[in-house]
């Protein structure tokens, strides 16, 4: 029997009900589906910060590399501990040092969840890029504290960087319907941006049979609000891409179904999977966090670990769930009765 040893992060808030749910579904349905998953609970967090003074140990990534995948919850307690020494910490290195250069981030109505708007038909994959760009981390501050202060912090595009994530974005364009949005800010930022249109224009002539269209990013903010049908792959920088995505979110119903996947697509190191929510500090305790955008980041794990047919297995049982109305309305059900829906229906 297969079996994919999984790395399991909870981390800090709802980020640790979303892990046990999402947890409980995929050994279900790995044990439906003839293969097993090994999972290891690493406490890393800001709990385990104030304690140790460290998000993870000093060979965390090393120890990390040894697994297939890494099942992530989320991260941050910001009135424990700083956001910029958490993220920083534990999230953010895993993605570089993995160089999980893709962040995939479907956006679609599930059945019987209603967005906010009103509109229906939309199915928008977002890819942001993961590693670089603006969240690279190159800056400093000086003269800290006085009067003559100055932070600078700057983003880092380069080719290598760029002409990966578009080639990505073209791959998945390719795969669907066929068509790419390629969003910038090519106006106002004059260097980068620009850079990352031609390479863009560039890589357009490679794929004939993909349309591909340039949008700012604020023009781009209004389309998936008045016109999301209109989009399939959207790629973006890592600011843009982030942004973006809490977009998605919303429109799709709420940060509770947004899923997300951390790939390497070279597959040199384990990829990620993890909501794009965070810890929702507001929430936490209440046992009313929506488990559902854990459980699709699941069933992205297993498609990416080649359980394609487990993985279709699990996003219907979500589907059958909020397609019988439970967990179809935000703030409704509590995380225990989603979850056992969705066993359930398993
Ligand atoms: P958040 O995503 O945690 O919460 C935003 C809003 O969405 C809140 O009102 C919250 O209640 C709601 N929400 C989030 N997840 C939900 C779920 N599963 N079900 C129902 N409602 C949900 O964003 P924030 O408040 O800006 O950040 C809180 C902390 O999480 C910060 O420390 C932040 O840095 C961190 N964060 C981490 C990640 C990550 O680990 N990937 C992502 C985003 C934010
Ligand atoms: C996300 C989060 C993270 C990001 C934060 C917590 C650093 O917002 O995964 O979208 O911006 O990448
Ligand atoms: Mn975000």
């Amino acid at each position: 029997m297969t079996t994919h040893s999984i790395a399991l992060i909870p981390g800090d808030g709802v980020g640790r009900d979303v892990t046990k749910a999402a947890w409980q579904a995929l050994q279900a349905v790995a044990k439906a589906h003839g293969f097993a998953l090994r999972g290891d609970w690493f406490p890393w967090s800001c709990a385990a910060y104030k304690e140790t003074g460290a998000m993870m140990p000093a060979d965390g990534i090393e120890t990390l590399r040894r697994y297939d995948a890494i099942l992530l919850g989320a991260v941050g307690w910001p009135a424990a501990v700083p956001d910029a020494v958490s993220l920083h910490g534990l999230l953010l290195p895993i993605r570089k040092a993995f160089v999980q250069y893709a962040n995939v981030r479907p956006h679609r109505l599930l059945p019987g969840v209603q967005g906010p708007l009103r509109r229906e038909g939309f199915d928008i994959l977002c890819i942001r890029e993961n590693t670089e760009g603006e969240y690279s981390g190159a800056g400093g501050r000086v003269h800290q504290g006085g009067d003559d202060e100055v932070a600078v912090e700057t983003s880092v595009f380069t080719r290598k960087g760029v002409e990966r994530i578009l080639r990505y974005g073209f791959e998945q364009a390719r795969k669907r319907r066929g068509k790419l949005a390629s969003v910038t800010k090519s106006n106002a930022q004059k260097y980068s941006m620009v850079f990352w249109d031609d390479i863009t224009q560039r890589l357009a002539a490679e794929y004939p049979d993909v349309e591909v269209t340039s949008y700012h990013i604020d023009a781009m903010a209004a389309r998936m609000v008045m016109a999301p049908e209109t989009l399939d792959v959207v790629v973006a920088s890592n600011l843009f891409g982030d942004i973006l995505t809490d977009l998605g979110a919303a429109i799709q119903g709420g940060l509770g179904y947004a899923a997300s996947a951390n790939i390497n697509p070279d597959r040199t190191a384990p990829s990620m999977f993890e909501p794009v929510h965070g810890s929702a500090p507001d929430i936490a305790h209440l046992g009313v966090a929506n488990p559902i955008a854990a459980m699709w980041s699941g069933a992205m794990m297993l498609e990416h670990l080649g359980e394609a047919e487990a993985a279709r297995a699990l996003l219907a049982a979500i589907e059958r769930t909020t397609a019988s109305g439970i967990g179809a309305v935000p703030g409704k059900d509590r995380t225990e009765a989603i979850t056992a829906a969705v066993l359930a229906a398993l």
